[in-house]
């Protein structure tokens, strides 16, 4: 395995990595459904969820994983921290250092914080989204998702639809489906849809309905409009109208197809309420593989048979 100690992004991280960590989290997946939700696995160990932006799936879900795994967790948000006093994020990350936490799961607003906390300290370190970089967990989990419904991922259509530019969502999705053998396309306004995709082997389609069109799998992004300090296109409404999947859409879609979101979704705005509740959705689905994948890599990184 070239996992090594850390997970940063999706970027550098083999085929057989991204199998290990969706064969462990389908593994694992059942504890979370038994009476008893809890295993002594990582016993002894200490994990510290650092979210300097805010967050509910990913935080609640890294918790829940570390809690069910037995380990020892700490929980720090920047508005409670000394990061409000000025202490910068190097010194904030040595001083928790100090106190021997094995593994720290960080969400930063600034891409390539996780990066700079693995240049400068021991634990280990898990990206839980970093700026507009990368999401690897994120994408991940949506793998498992993906897998858990097809059975595969080699050849699977992916279109990936809606604000590509401003997602750490699509990046890590382009780069891990690619190296799993699927075939992406993305869409969405052309101010929103950077270079990168292109280079990581994505098509690129102009309207909804050419990406819709024979896709296994159509994921919805959120418009980050509090990454968007530009004008990037008209109007919400113009958006909705141009990139908003509703039912409409999915009557043409191929039978079978399923609609992802990572969520928060902006509900009329790049999703339809009936789409996003409807039969073609496996929102919640990847919402609980969430804490499978967050418990598979806590024990691939620091359980006992972690190096
Ligand atoms: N998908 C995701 O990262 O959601 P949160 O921002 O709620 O963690």
């Amino acid at each position: 395995m070239s996992l090594g100690r850390h997970l940063l992004g999706l970027e550098g991280v083999a085929a057989e990595d991204i199998n290990l960590i969706l064969d462990t989290a389908s593994s694992l997946k059942e504890i979370n459904s038994r009476p008893i939700k809890k295993v002594p696995t990582l016993r002894g160990k200490t994990v510290v969820h650092f979210f300097v932006e805010p967050s509910t799936r990913t935080r609640t879900s890294f918790e829940l994983a570390s809690k069910r795994l037995s380990a020892d967790t700490v929980s720090l948000s920047a508005s409670t921290s000394s990061l409000t006093k000025g202490e910068t994020l190097i010194d904030t990350a040595k001083n928790l250092e100090a106190m021997g936490p094995d593994l720290i799961v960080i969400r930063h607003s600034m891409s390539g914080a996780p990066h700079l906390l693995a240049q400068h300290i021991e634990p280990s370190i898990i990206n839980a989204g970093d700026g507009t970089h990368e999401h690897p967990t994120q994408a991940l989990l949506d793998m498992l998702t993906m897998r858990e419904r097809f059975g595969r991922l080699e050849g699977l259509n992916v279109s990936i639809i809606g604000d590509i530019a401003h997602s750490r969502v699509a990046r890590s999705n382009l780069i891990g489906l690619n190296a799993m053998g699927a075939k992406v396309r993305v869409c969405g306004p052309r101010t929103l849809l950077p270079p990168f995709a292109a280079s990581l082997g994505a098509e690129v389609c102009d309207t909804l309905e050419q990406a819709i069109d024979g896709a296994d799998v159509i994921m919805m992004l959120r418009v980050q409009k509090e990454r968007l300090d530009d004008v990037l296109f008209p109007s919400l409404r113009e958006y909705a109208q141009r990139f908003g999947l509703g039912p409409r859409h999915m009557r043409k879609a191929k039978p079978g197809a399923i609609v992802m979101h990572p969520g928060p979704i902006n509900r009329g705005v790049e999703m339809n309420p009936e789409v996003a509740d409807g039969p073609w959705s496996v929102i919640l689905d990847q919402v609980a593989n969430g804490v499978a994948v967050r418990m598979a890599l806590l024990y691939l990184l620091i359980g006992a048979e972690a190096k």
